[in-house]
């Protein structure tokens, strides 16, 4: 399957850079076209000339001149590619891609191309659990870069932990994985809502809630991953917009059902937004006073997006999706969910104080249709939405028909 792709390679320079070696010629030896970009620092761990001779091309270095240059810009070695991989991946290049820094060509490469990345991390252990590389790590994750690894174990400089670079194996099949889900669901259109919704009371307070939107906003990029055209109705959150999807800003929740039915028709709709179920009925045209007396709030029900868009008659999303935080009798109050509001999966989710969801990123997930339940593993919410967008595309099944 990965005959006749083209694959850029960074290899940056950590010890673990030998194993770079093996991994172009595994890719070589499935008709994979190997492009390599070699940092200064990787030029000590591997020679250019056994990266050229192995990938069969010219290696692209920091001695990279200007007679390369423009016969072979930046720009475009960033773009003929399928996929970039860096492997290795170390501490220094991730901060300086996390920062977009265009320091050297490695860097410039991964700043000025519009193809999916993966990463494979090695460093020593004390490296990877620094915070600096974890937020990096995070901010990488949610611009949608794509990684394999670190492994556990011995590492280089005797101590033992996590920070192993995965082996040319195992980047080898999430190579595969990435161009096997890649075009899943392509010819689909998909519509994510997100975050909470803001209720005003007057011109400045509102009524809201707690929701991140980390879990709609992850959904809307595993579908746009997965090459869904998609679009994100979200409240107001603090999450980057995802890589891939068209991105619908409100604040009230009528707004968000008239953003979602201007994005109809869809074949897949998933509601992961905490609407507020409740307005105030005639929000202050001024800001509200401190007069002596309280003020009243008179609340009134607000549309509910997930049971419209199940209800929606010949517009109606082949498959609709919903949410249910629940403490107890999770199944029973989902099952119920589901029939009350008329969607075909309800994904439940335990956020009783047993589950540990509340506080961690670890989510635990039943998922709920006509046929039964099934129960998900303790899972990041990351990996939640990649796991629910390979359910939708195998369900849909591959294809446009
Ligand atoms: N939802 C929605 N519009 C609303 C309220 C909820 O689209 N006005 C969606 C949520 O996005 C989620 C699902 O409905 O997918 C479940 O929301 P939840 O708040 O758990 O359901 P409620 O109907 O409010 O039930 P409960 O009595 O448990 O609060």
């Amino acid at each position: 399957m990965l005959a006749g792709k083209r694959i850029l390679l960074i290899i940056s320079g950590g010890i673990a850079a030998y194993k770079s070696l093996e991994l172009i010629r595994r890719l070589r030896d499935r008709g994979v076209s190997v492009r390599c970009i070699m940092t200064a620092a990787a030029t000590n761990f591997v020679t250019p000339l056994s990266v050229a001779a192995l990938s069969e091309d010219k290696v692209y270095d920091e001695l990279w001149s200007l007679t390369d240059e423009s016969e072979m810009g930046h720009i475009r070695l960033s773009r003929e590619a399928d996929l970039v991989v860096v492997a290795p991946a170390t501490a220094d290049l991730l901060a300086r891609m996390a920062a977009g820094m265009a320091d050297d060509l490695a860097a410039t490469t991964l700043i000025a191309t519009d193809k999916p990345v993966l990463i494979a991390p090695a460093m020593n252990v004390v490296m990877w659990h620094h915070p600096a590389t974890q937020a990096n790590l995070t901010l990488l994750a949610s611009r949608g870069i794509l990684r394999v690894g670190p492994n556990a174990g011995k590492l280089a400089d005797g101590e033992e932990g996590l920070g192993r670079l995965a082996e040319p194996h195992e980047i080898l099949a999430a190579i595969d994985d990435f161009f096997a889900g890649s075009g899943l669901l392509k010819g689909r259109r998909a519509l994510v809502t997100s975050g909470p919704t803001h209720e005003p009371i007057d011109p400045v307070r509102y009524i809201a809630n707690r929701s991140s939107g980390k879990q709609g906003h992850a959904i809307a990029a595993a579908l746009a991953a997965l090459g869904a055209e998609t679009t994100l109705v979200s409240g107001p959150t603090h999450e980057p917009d995802p890589p891939g999807a068209r991105v619908v800003r409100i604040e009230t929740a009528q707004e968000m059902l008239v953003a979602c039915e201007a994005a109809l028709p869809v074949d897949i709709a998933v509601c992961a937004a905490a609407v507020a179920d409740w307005r105030v009925a005639s929000p202050a045209t001024q800001k509200v006073k401190k007069d002596g007396r309280l003020p009243v709030l008179s609340l009134t029900e607000n549309p509910d997006i997930l049971a419209r868009l199940s209800t929606t008659g010949a517009a109606r999303p082949r498959l609709v999706v919903g949410f249910a935080a629940e403490t107890e009798e999770i199944v029973r109050h989902a099952q119920e969910k589901r029939r009350r509001k008329g969607c075909d999966w309800i994904l439940a989710n335990d956020v009783s104080p047993a589950s540990g969801t509340f506080g961690g990123d670890s989510n635990r997930i039943h998922l709920v249709d006509d046929t039964g339940v099934e129960d998900w593993p303790a899972m990041s919410k990351r990996e939640v939405a990649e796991r629910l967008a390979k359910r939708i595309a195998d369900h849909l099944g591959a294809g446009t028909t």
